[in-house]
């Protein structure tokens, strides 16, 4: 799950920041300057003068991007989130979280959303144009019922959604959206970022400039870290205090991230190869119940059917169970819970990665 799974890179540069403070509040220190570097460095250019928040989690650097938003715009707005979109299950941003599955009558859901359809090829006839058409409603037509929003957050591929690779130019679509009606555009990048597509982050294969980009998963090699990146000019409109917590920054987790940063760049053109080489070995396996193979890089969803229908739960949790027992933990996501997903580390063993697919093929064919 993460993208340089239980690396001895990541192993050793925790030790060393553990030899010397692991724990510093947010002050400036060596590890965070060093850290501070590889994180810009590893953005486009035209993106390298923005700041950073940090934060815990993924869901932590949602929520806090939403209010970036929110305090930038001085509006007390809705924002933008997509159907199928997976932000988190805090308490605010639970909201901006499709699945009804994560919302129960007890727990909040503070923040007011407009959802939006996110295309989605395999059960819905809607395209890029049909999101945009959507949004033109939302956002300009005062008796659609819908409070005018301030800000959009979308997954460059959904993840949880289920590996669901929009059209290209669709995030080109919505950014040209954003500054054409005043919105701030927020990236999630907590499962794309950092080599999982195949790019250094999601939003570079539209070659857009978001606003807001959160961060979060990877980052951290395993120890908790979280971080909103954004624009320089955004700080001046920010209350003081804006966003706190005791964790924020930690030198652990920073001393990792920045192994992380500087490890990734290697594994790009492998991500894109082998991935690309996965997604067509997937799509050749001829069962009938794979209804769909997509992916980019290390993301790849296969997403059965049965009878032009998604595969029931029982049936998929039947087919886990088989492959679990050959060796292979394949997690599953989507609408409807029926694609399997591989999201194995960028550093995965080649063996690993034949044994995986050879286990994910017999599974399939035998069910
Ligand atoms: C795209 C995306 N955003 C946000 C989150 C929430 O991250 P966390 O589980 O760290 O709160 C996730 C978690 O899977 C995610 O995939």
């Amino acid at each position: 799950m993460l993208n340089l799974g239980h690396s001895d890179l990541i192993r050793k540069a925790i030790s060393k920041q553990l030899s010397k403070v692991w724990h510093t509040l947010e002050i400036p220190s060596e590890t965070r300057v060093e850290f501070m570097k590889e994180l810009r460095k590893s953005f486009p250019s035209n993106m390298r003068s923005y700041k950073t928040m940090f934060g815990i989690s993924g869901a932590d650097a949602c929520e806090t991007a939403m209010n970036l938003a929110h305090s930038v715009s001085g509006l007390k707005a809705s924002t933008v989130a997509f159907e199928g979109a997976y932000h988190g299950v805090h308490g605010g941003i639970i909201s901006a979280t499709a699945g009804r599955v994560y919302k129960t009558p007890v727990i909040s859901s503070g923040m007011n959303i407009i959802r939006a359809p996110y295309p989605y090829e395999m059960w819905y006839d809607y395209d890029t144009n049909d999101t945009l058409s959507f949004l033109e409603k939302a956002v300009n037509d005062p008796e659609a019922g819908y409070e005018k929003p301030d800000s959009l957050i979308v997954e460059p591929v959904q993840g949880e959604g289920g590996y669901i690779v929009p059209p290209e130019g669709f995030l080109r679509a919505l950014r040209e959206f954003c500054d054409k009606n005043d919105m701030i555009m927020i990236i999630d990048e907590v499962q794309t970022g950092l080599g999982r597509t195949g790019k250094m982050w999601g939003f570079e294969w539209d070659s857009i400039q978001p606003d807001i980009v959160c961060v979060s998963k990877s980052i951290g090699g395993g120890i908790p870290l979280s971080l909103v990146y954004y624009r320089e000019d955004y700080d001046q409109k920010l209350p003081t205090p804006f966003h706190l917590g005791t964790y924020r920054g930690n030198a652990l987790a920073l001393a990792a991230g920045t192994a992380v940063l500087r490890e990734i760049p290697k594994y790009l053109d492998r991500v894109n190869s082998d991935g690309g080489n996965l997604q067509k070995r997937f799509g050749q396996i001829g069962s009938p119940l794979i209804g769909d193979v997509r992916g980019k890089g290390f993301m790849i969803g296969v997403e059965l059917v049965e009878n032009k229908k998604p595969l029931s739960k029982t049936k998929m949790l039947s087919i886990k169970h088989t492959m679990l027992g050959k060796g292979l933990l394949m997690h599953t996501c989507g609408h409807f819970g029926n694609v399997f997903r591989f999201m194995g580390s960028l550093n995965i063993p080649a063996e690993y990665l034949e044994t995986g697919s050879r286990i994910l093929e017999e599974s399939l064919k035998a069910s």
